[in-house]
C-alpha cells in the first residue's frame, strides 16, 4: 500500500527518518510519552540573539515539533538571523507584542501550545537605566500575560506541558573576589534590568507553587556568539576595532563576566526542556571568567592579526569612561546541578569561540551594517507586509 494512502505508516517513516537525523535521539527514546504529546512550541523572542540559536537548534532537530517563533521585532529582533529556516514547514513566524494580554491570549487559543520556551525581553542594562518602564512592561508584565495564557488553555491538565522561562545570572546581584551563584544564592538584582528579570522568575515560581503551572527556569550567564545585537560589549567592540572607533570602556575595567557560547546555552535549553524537572531552575554558565579589560586586550590581538595591523595597534582605541552606575563587579555561575543532574556541560574553550565570533562578525559586514542602520526592517516588510 502506498505511504500516502496509510496516515499511521507515514507517521512511523516520518518518525525514523527524523530519530535517525537526530543526532542526540536519547531524548526521544527515554521518554517516548512526551515526544507523543508535545507537538506545538511557542518560542517568545526567536529573533533576538539567543532565541534565533535556540530556533534553529529546535526547527532542525525535532522535525516533528512545529514551532511558532512570536516576536515583536523590536530594534533586537532580526529576521535574517531565520533565513536559512523561515521556509521549513515545522517553523512559522508571528508578529506579536507578549504585553498585549488579548493577542497572546487567541494566540494560545488558536495554537493551542503544549511548550513555552520565553526567551522574549527587553536585555541592555544601560537601555533599563535610561528607560526602566519599558522592561517593566515587557519582562514583567509580558512574562504574566503568558503564565496566564498558559494556565487558561492549560486548565489544570498539564500532563505533558511545560512553561520554561529564560532567564540570567544578573538576578543574584554581585559577587566580591570569590565565590560562585549556585541555585540556592539569595535573590538581590541592582539594575532595573536585572530587577524586572527576577520578578518575572518570581512570578514563573509562583505560578508553579500557587496553580501547580508545570514550569521550569534557567539563570544564564553571559553569552556570546554570532547575531547578538552590537550594543553588547563583544560585538560592539568588534565593530569599534573594525572602524577604528574608540573603545569606551567602564570604570577601570575591572569587572568580571562569566562568558558562554550562545550555542552552548541553546544546548542546555533543549536539554533543560525536555529533562528537567518542573518547580526547579537551573544555572547555566561557562566557568570562564574574564576581567573586562583582560578580555578587551585579547580582543584586540585577535583582532590585529585578522585585519593585519602591527600587534598593540587596536589597543589604542581603548578609553575609559565614567563607569555605569550601579555596576555588578562580579558574575559567576556554579552549574554543577545541570551537569550532574542532566548531563550538559560547556563545548568551546573561549579563546576557540571568540575566534570563530570574531570570524562571525568580520564575514557578516552586511548583517552588522543592515542591524545598525536599521535596513532589516525593510527585510520584514518585504517578506511580509507586502506580500
Ligand atoms: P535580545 O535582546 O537579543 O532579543 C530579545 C528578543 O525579544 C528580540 O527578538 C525582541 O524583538 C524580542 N522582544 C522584545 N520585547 C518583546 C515583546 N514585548 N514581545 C515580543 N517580543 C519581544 O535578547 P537575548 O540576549 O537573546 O536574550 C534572550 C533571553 O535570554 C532574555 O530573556 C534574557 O534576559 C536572557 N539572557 C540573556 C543573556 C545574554 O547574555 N544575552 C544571558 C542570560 C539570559
Ligand atoms: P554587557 O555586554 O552590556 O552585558 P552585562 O552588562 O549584561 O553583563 O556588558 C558586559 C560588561 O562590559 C559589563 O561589565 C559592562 C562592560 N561594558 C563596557 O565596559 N563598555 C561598554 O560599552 C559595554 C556595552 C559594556
Amino acid at each position: 500500500m502506498p505511504v500516502a494512502g496509510n496516515p499511521l505508516l507515514s507517521v512511523k517513516i516520518y518518525l525514523s527518518v527524523a530519530f535517525f537525523i537526530v543526532p542526540e535521539r536519547a531524548i526521544f527514546e527515554q521518554d517516548k510519552s512526551i515526544y507523543n504529546r508535545m507537538k506545538t512550541i511557542l518560542i517568545t523572542g526567536g529573533a533576538g540573539f539567543i532565541g534565533s540559536h535556540v530556533v534553529h537548534l529546535f526547527v532542525n532537530k525535532y522535525p516533528a515539533y512545529k514551532i511558532v517563533n512570536l516576536d515583536k521585532l523590536t530594534y533586537a529582533g532580526n529576521l535574517a538571523n531565520l533565513k536559512d529556516i523561515e521556509n521549513l514547514p515545522n517553523y512559522e513566524f508571528v508578529k506579536g507584542d507578549i504585553v498585549d494580554s488579548k493577542f497572546m491570549l487567541k494566540l494560545f487559543e488558536e495554537k493551542q501550545f503544549d511548550g513555552v520556551i520565553h526567551l522574549a525581553a527587553e536585555t541592555h542594562v544601560d537601555r533599563s537605566i535610561s528607560n526602566p518602564t519599558e522592561f517593566v512592561f515587557t519582562n514583567v508584565i509580558g512574562t504574566v500575560n503568558l503564565l496566564n495564557a498558559a494556565k487558561h488553555i492549560w486548565k489544570d491538565h498539564y500532563e505533558g506541558k511545560r512553561f520554561y522561562h529564560i532567564s540570567t545570572d544578573e538576578v543574584y546581584g554581585t559577587l566580591g573576589a570569590t565565590g560562585m551563584f549556585t541555585e540556592e544564592t539569595g535573590y538581590d538584582p541592582h539594575s532595573p534590568y536585572s530587577a524586572s528579570k527576577a520578578s518575572s522568575d518570581h512570578f514563573v515560581h509562583a505560578y508553579h507553587d500557587t496553580f501547580g503551572l508545570p514550569s521550569v527556569v534557567s539563570n544564564c550567564s553571559n553569552n556570546y556568539g554570532s547575531y547578538q545585537f552590537p550594543e553588547k560589549l563583544i560585538p560592539l567592540f568588534i565593530n569599534n576595532i573594525q572602524n577604528n572607533k574608540p573603545l569606551p570602556v567602564y570604570g577601570k575595567g575591572e569587572n568580571v563576566r562569566d562568558w558562554l557560547w550562545v550555542e552552548d546555552h541553546a544546548r542546555a535549553i533543549d536539554i533543560i526542556f525536555h529533562k528537567g524537572k518542573n518547580g526547579e531552575t537551573y544555572n547555566i554558565g561557562g566557568h570562564n571568567e574574564w576581567k573586562n579589560i583582560d578580555l578587551i586586550r585579547a580582543m584586540c590581538r585577535i583582532m590585529d592579526r585578522k585585519l593585519g595591523r602591527p600587534i598593540g595597534e587596536s589597543e589604542k582605541l581603548i578609553t575609559f569612561i565614567k563607569d555605569r552606575a550601579g555596576h555588578d563587579l562580579r558574575y559567576a555561575i556554579d552549574s554543577a546541578k545541570l551537569q550532574h543532574e542532566l548531563g550538559w556541560a560547556p563545548s568551546l574553550q573561549f579563546e576557540e569561540g571568540l575566534e570563530k565570533t570574531i570570524d562571525w562578525y568580520l564575514e557578516n559586514e552586511e548583517w552588522l551594517h543592515n542591524v545598525t542602520s536599521g535596513d532589516y526592517q525593510k527585510y520584514y516588510e518585504e517578506q511580509y507586509v507586502k506580500r
